[in-house]
């Protein structure tokens, strides 16, 4: 397993590409948000500064606003009630306590445009995740509705592979399908409304759900430049991709390279690396309207 960012005296869970995760006792875990960039699902070597601390202001920011929706795993982003071996000056505004859920083994995604995984299929072969759409549809189209488009979950260094709607109720029933679609597609919807009153496309995301004490709430991140796409709304004209806020400097970086997309990354220059950081604060700025200066940390 990847060697976590921060090293905790609490028990080593898991680290993923981006976080690390451990036991906080009492069925709470303590998620540690890195700095760790992914790309093409492979993390980079650079880490991009405050990047960790912004995802999780945002994912903050949207499980409170999305509260009414439905319950999640957070219980607080506040050290004072971490377990005392994390209450660390450095880990002050990339960490939370959460509840230790039961994940599905899907990932509950909604799409409102057409782009990505969903376009490259669909100029193939006319369907999205599967399911028909309408004919002429251009690149970064808006969808008629949004659509939940759930995918399977791949170990680390796989990639998520999309499913049909009929294809996830197979993994984990009818019925908790049909719940997972609902709330998804409530989550989306009031977070695309949210975004855009602040000049900002939320293209498509990715919520990952789990049983917390026997109900359904959302775990992991919410709505962030890691789980979506978000797109300046001044930018984005059907059949082309616009630039996102978030990696999009490194990928571009990257498309300028001879690289096969699976590990070693290429290292990336400074200026690609401080063209992120800027973007990812950009974009926590004009969704939440808040200063990131004022988040801890
Ligand atoms: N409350 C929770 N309880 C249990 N697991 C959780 C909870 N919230 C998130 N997770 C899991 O923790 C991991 C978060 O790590 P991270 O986002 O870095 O992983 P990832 O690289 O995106 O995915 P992978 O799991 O494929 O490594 C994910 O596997 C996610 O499903
Ligand atoms: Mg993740």
């Amino acid at each position: 397993m990847r060697e976590p960012a921060y090293k905790i005296d609490l028990p080593h869970v898991y680290s993923g590409k981006v976080r690390d995760i451990y036991d906080a006792g009492d069925n709470r875990y303590l998620m540690v948000t890195s700095d760790r960039i992914s790309a093409f699902d492979v993390v980079m070597n650079e880490p991009v500064p405050n990047k960790g601390r912004v995802l999780m202001a945002m994912s903050a920011f949207w499980f409170e606003h999305l509260s009414e929706i439905g319950a999640s795993h957070l219980i607080s982003t506040d050290m004072a009630d971490f377990p005392e071996q994390a209450q660390r000056p450095e880990l002050a505004g990339r960490t939370m306590l959460v509840h230790k859920a039961e994940m599905l083994p899907i990932e509950c995604i909604v799409r409102g445009y057409i782009t990505g995984s969903a376009w490259k299929e669909y100029q193939r072969s006319g369907t999205m995740h599967g399911e028909a759409l309408p004919t002429g549809m251009q690149e970064s189209e808006q969808l008629p509705e949004p659509v939940f488009t759930p995918s399977t979950k791949a170990e680390d260094g796989l990639h998520d592979e999309n499913i049909s709607f009929d294809a996830a109720a197979d993994l984990v029933g009818t019925e908790l399908a049909n719940q997972c679609r609902d709330l998804a597609l409530s989550l989306y919807t009031a977070g695309r409304d949210h975004a855009a009153e602040r000049g900002i496309i939320i293209a498509d995301t990715k919520f990952e759900f789990g049983f917390v004490n026997g109900q359904l709430a959302v775990a992991d991140e919410v709505l962030t430049p890691d789980s979506s796409r978000f797109w300046p709304a001044d930018q984005w004209m059907p059949g082309s991709t616009p630039p996102s806020f978030d990696k999009q400097p490194v990928r571009d970086h990257l498309d300028t390279l001879d690289w096969d997309k699976t590990p070693p990354p290429p290292t990336l220059p400074e200026s690609v690396v401080q063209a992120s950081a800027a973007r990812y604060v950009e974009g926590y700025e004009r969704i939440t309207g808040k200063s990131f200066a004022d988040w801890p940390g």
